[in-house]
């Protein structure tokens, strides 16, 4: 592809922030310390998770770096950088969740296969560029289409990684065309990270965000853009990033038995306190992220520094001085995480526990 390139190997890697936790080098898997998420709202980029699947593609010509829309419609397009510029932009606060957040717990109680993670491949951002819709709009598909002209349902979007789940091919995801068409389902090409043009890592010079889903769908480094039929048939639809019951093991699976995960689920994590952390009695501030997928606000989070017998109600807050109201657009972030605090009395032996509550 002109303008930029997928490498074989890890030599032409970018540099990054020494705090990171390496859960794997080659492809470079790391997440911030958990106390770091809470000192921030919005995450610089450093110290954003870093999921990737292949070695970091790198953009030799930005002029010559284009996008192409195919598939079924009338005439395929190349969409390049300033087309995309040319469009309103949009600011879109959002927190990406990889999946696998919180893999390594799960891991305690049985073994799931993939990458470890702690508690912190979850990071929130804002996000600029344009809205996929008004690009659609560019190829004849009209805002709020579920179904087009030639049958499209799906919105595929390819990248230009190299991939070993894909036998070296690209990294691939789909987003239903509803979805896409949506302008309120805030879908963007991105261009901006917190202001800044995105960085290698994450995806530069362009990628696709789709707020409240499962970070697996925001493809980096896009390339193509695909309208089709039925949903991508890639590795990372297909045969990852699904949830099934504890009966299913690797002998017994059938893939297609399940719908892959869209919306991610509720997640609430105490990031002030490490497991099993010693503290001193007395006054202890107990702080954390809480995030919901789907748009859903947080409505409450409690916290129980007795295991669960009593609980206490935690304050809850995105932006310094603007009060959190779950589902209030003109306050709220709806697709951002909300960072929770308490501060109680705690004079022995015990365990604390927080748990996030959906507004329904
Ligand atoms: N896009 C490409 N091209 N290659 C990838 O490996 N990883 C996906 C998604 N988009 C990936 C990708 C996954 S699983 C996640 S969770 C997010 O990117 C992570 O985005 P980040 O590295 O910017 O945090």
């Amino acid at each position: 592809m002109p303008g930029i390139t997928g490498p074989s190997d890890y030599s032409t890697e970018p540099t990054r922030h020494s705090s990171l936790q390496i859960n794997s080098k080659e492809p470079f898997n790391a997440e911030p310390p958990c106390s770091a998420l809470i000192s921030t709202y919005l995450t610089p980029a450093d110290l954003f998770y870093k999921r990737n699947h292949g070695p970091i593609p790198i953009v030799d010509d930005i002029e010559k770096y284009s996008v192409s829309i195919s598939g079924l419609i009338e005439n395929t397009k190349q969409v390049f950088m300033k087309d995309i510029r040319m469009l309103p932009k949009y600011n879109v606060t959002a927190t990406l969740q990889c999946a696998g957040n919180r893999r390594t717990a799960m891991s305690k109680i049985k073994t799931v296969k993939g990458v470890g993670w702690g508690v912190s491949a979850i990071a929130n951002a804002v996000w600029g560029g344009a809205k996929l819709s008004d690009v659609l709009e560019l190829v004849g598909i009209a805002k709020l289409t579920s179904t087009a002209k030639f049958g499209g349902k799906h919105v595929e979007f390819v990248s230009i990684d190299q991939c070993k789940e894909e036998n070296g091919g690209p990294y691939k995801a789909s987003i239903p065309l509803s979805q896409a068409t949506n302008p309120e389902a805030d879908v963007l090409l991105a261009y901006e990270m917190n202001g800044e043009p995105l960085n290698r890592d994450h995806g530069y010079p362009l990628r696709v965000i789709v707020p409240g889903v499962i970070g697996a769908r925001s493809v980096k480094w896009l390339e193509v853009i695909n309208i089709i039929a039925e949903e991508c048939q890639g590795f990372f639809v297909q045969k990852d990033y699904k949830m099934f019951p504890p009966s299913v093991n690797w002998e017994n699976i059938n893939w297609s038995s399940r719908r892959p995960q869209m919306d991610f689920p509720i997640q609430c994590v105490i990031c002030s306190l490490e497991d099993m952390t010693t503290i001193r009695a007395g006054k202890v501030n107990i702080s954390g992220y809480a995030a919901s997928g789907g748009g859903r606000g947080i409505e409450r989070v409690d916290v129980s520094v007795d295991g669960g017998k009593t609980w206490m109600e935690a304050s809850r807050f995105q932006k310094s001085g603007i009060p959190y109201i779950a589902d209030d657009c003109n306050k709220s972030d709806k697709w951002a995480w909300v960072l929770f605090e308490v501060t109680t009395e705690i004079q022995h032996n015990t365990e604390i526990i927080a748990k996030a509550g959906l507004r329904t």
